[in-house]
């Protein structure tokens, strides 16, 4: 079974992934008037600074309880939270999945898949992860287009695979494997 550990901060100049602080509540405040993001996150879809608070202590508890690695994604210039991105194990040993989700404000900035390619880099790397894959509806052009930029693969279609609110939703899957980053 891979071990699990936490990266060091991550950056490239623009972008950095850290770990959450309670000082990045505004950040979730944002995502959670986004359409999306409270239907396949646990951002509070109602905010107050409590559920804040309390998303912020789940994401420090992925870590400790074993179940992954869940990070804000800042401006590297200001420290400003402006996303999230983790890497969660999966059943089969080696094996992680990514996700990630950028503040509307933020967003066609180049954020997102700077994240994904600091986090993936890592993962496949001192990570120790084998494999990295990503579970996206196929409407979610936005997503699609950060892990394609990353050299994700796409590997087919999940049908009828997540329930997202009361609807079964289809997913592609896109993988990137350390065995051809290596090579
Ligand atoms: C998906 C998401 C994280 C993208 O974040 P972002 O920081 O705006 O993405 P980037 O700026 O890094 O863009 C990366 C690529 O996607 C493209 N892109 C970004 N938004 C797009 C959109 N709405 N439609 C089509 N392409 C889009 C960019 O043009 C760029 O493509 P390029 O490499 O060809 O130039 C963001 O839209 C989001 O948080 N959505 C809601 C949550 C979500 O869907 N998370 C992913 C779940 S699988």
């Amino acid at each position: 079974m891979t071990s699990l550990t936490l990266p060091p901060p991550l950056h490239d100049g623009t972008v950095r992934v850290r770990p959450w602080r309670d000082t990045d509540l505004a950040c979730v405040e944002q995502a959670a008037q986004d359409h999306r993001i409270p239907q396949g996150t646990t951002v509070p879809a109602r905010y107050t600074t409590e559920a804040g608070l309390a998303y912020i202590a789940r994401q420090h508890a992925r870590f400790t309880s074993g179940e992954g690695i869940a990070l804000a994604i800042a401006d590297q210039r200001t420290d400003q939270a402006v996303g999230h991105i983790n890497l969660m194990l999966r059943p089969q040993p080696g094996v992680a999945g990514i996700g990630y989700w950028i503040v509307p404000a933020a967003r066609r900035q180049g954020i997102a898949a700077r994240a994904v390619s600091l986090a993936t880099t890592w993962g496949l790397g001192a990570g120790g992860f084998a494999r990295i894959e990503a579970w996206v509806e196929p409407d979610n052009h936005a997503s699609r287009r950060v892990l394609e930029t990353n050299g994700y693969l796409r590997e087919g279609l999940l049908r009828s695979f997540f329930t997202i609110g009361t609807r079964r939703a289809d997913m592609l899957v896109y993988s990137r494997i350390a065995a051809e980053t290596a090579s």
